[in-house]
């Protein structure tokens, strides 16, 4: 008898860590169907798009992306189509009614379902954008496939956001917080640590607030101390921190374990206690200030990155100064920074209508913004020159064959000369040169 060809899926993925991570999900339960991956759409017997809409850029890349997949299948009837994602919850219906050859539409909820919805769009189209049941929600086991980093992994930790940041989307695209159980997280992360993987990032849209309704729930310190109990992970990070939400307890964790890595991901959003206010965020920048200078504290040399929102409506010159002074205060990492997006059917679209900041000032606070921010990253990098730092070797560099791309504890590519047979291995690097986004160096033993 012969196995039968496998059947080819092509998932264009867009979007945060949480789109990634369930790109993989969909993946693994896909392959029980027989579904491989490919990356040439047109091979492809299903195609879904993974969507983001967190600002309108990565929203509109869907549409165009799309076109020449759908223009393919009027011509001749195939791939099957399918749109996922943030996207696809928010703008379900309408999607579907105004893109008739998309077969099936399905939001984040949808993932764990994602075999019967697609068995049941080759009989019909499909639209499904309901969120489901807090209490029931089935978080799937099944370990993505490797990915191209394959000492490299994600672990989902919750889903959906309990917030109302008055400019954000996510929380009506994946609905109310759910933590996932404390056992099902550590099976993941040994399941994956047999495969080889030896650097987890525990993911979710604010993972400080795991168990904080539950009195008798896990907290989150609890998780990051079971999963660091697990020997083959070198390496352990977390992402996304919410400021309000990092206690003491987790900031104990940076002095006690050694194995979380030396960088956090700590989202400030603005310098202007004003805007703050506005954006809903509930906390103060001297409450930032304070965690950056307890995570100081608990770990000298932890790298702090952030995400900055300029022009969000009502910001004045003013206000713009104070998250610039903030980031030359304390010399952040690294940061990635956005103009405002209005949202549909946020807060701060209906304050937008009434005071929007002025595009063109608003594109030259960002340029000026990430012209500092460069310069400290630069400046930061160039004081690693001399110093030795442990690295985690995840692939061949891009660039030269005989190189390996590593990340330091501090979240730094750095790239140097090895081989394969380090790969996943802890290695000492001592750092000979400097780059505005990455460092150089040589094996310190
Ligand atoms: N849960 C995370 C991140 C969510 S989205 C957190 O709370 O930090 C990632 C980033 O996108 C946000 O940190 C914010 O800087 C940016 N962002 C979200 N909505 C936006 C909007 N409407 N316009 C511009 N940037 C936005
Ligand atoms: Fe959006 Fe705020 Fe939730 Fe982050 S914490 S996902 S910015 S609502
Ligand atoms: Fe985008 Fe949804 Fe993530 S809107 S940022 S893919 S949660």
């Amino acid at each position: 008898m012969t196995t039968p060809p496998p059947r080819l899926v092509f998932v264009k993925t867009f979007g945060c860590q949480m789109n990634t991570y369930d790109t993989g999900k969909m993946l693994a339960l896909l392959a029980h169907d027989g579904f491989q991956a490919t990356d040439d759409w047109r091979a492809a017997e299903l195609v879904i798009v993974n969507t983001c809409s967190v600002r309108e850029k990565p929203q509109r890349k869907v549409r165009s992306f799309l076109g020449p997949i759908l223009h393919r299948k009027r011509d001749k009837g195939r791939p099957m189509v399918a749109i996922a994602g943030c996207v696809a919850q928010h703008d379900g219906a309408m999607l579907f009614r105004q893109l008739p050859d998309v077969d099936l539409v399905f939001g984040p909820d949808g993932v764990p379902r994602v075999r019967a919805l697609v068995e049941a769009a080759t009989r019909r189209r499909v639209l499904d954008t309901q969120f489901l049941e807090v209490a029931d929600y089935p978080f799937v086991q099944e370990l993505a496939p490797p990915g191209p980093h394959r000492i490299t992994a994600l672990v989902t930790i919750q889903k959906g956001c309990d917030n109302h940041c008055t400019y954000c989307i996510v929380p009506s695209t994946r609905g109310p917080a759910v933590d996932r159980p404390m056992a099902e997280v550590l099976a993941e992360v040994k399941g994956l640590a047999q495969r080889g993987v030896r650097d987890i990032t525990l993911i979710g849209q604010n993972v400080n607030a795991y168990g904080i309704h539950a009195p008798r729930h896990p907290g989150f310190p609890d998780l990051l101390r079971a999963v660091h109990a697990i020997p083959e992970v070198l390496r352990l990070r977390f992402t996304t921190s919410h400021p309000r939400d990092l206690g003491d307890e987790s900031v104990r964790c940076w002095a006690d374990l050694p194995r979380l890595a030396s960088h956090l991901h700590l989202p400030v959003q603005a310098g202007s206690d004003r805007v703050l206010r506005r954006m809903g965020r509930q906390y103060t920048r001297a409450h930032y200030l304070s965690r950056v200078e307890n995570l100081r504290r608990a770990r000298p040399d932890i790298a702090i990155t952030t995400d900055f929102i300029v022009g969000f409506p009502g910001e004045t010159r003013q206000d713009f100064q104070q998250t610039i002074s903030l980031l030359q205060e304390l010399r952040l990492d690294a940061s990635f920074s956005f103009k405002y997006s209005p949202r549909p059917d946020t807060a701060a679209a209906r304050l937008h209508a009434l005071e929007p900041v002025d595009p063109a000032d608003a594109s030259a606070r960002l340029t000026e913004l990430q012209a500092i921010q460069a310069r400290i990253q630069f400046e930061q990098n160039q004081a690693r020159v001399g110093r030795v730092l442990e690295v985690l070797p995840e692939r061949p560099s891009r660039n030269d064959p005989s190189h390996l791309m590593g990340r330091s504890s501090c979240f730094r590519a750095v790239n140097f000369p090895g081989d394969d047979s380090m790969i996943g291995h802890m290695v000492r690097v001592r750092i000979t040169q400097a780059h505005p986004h990455s460092l150089r160096g040589e094996l310190a033993d």
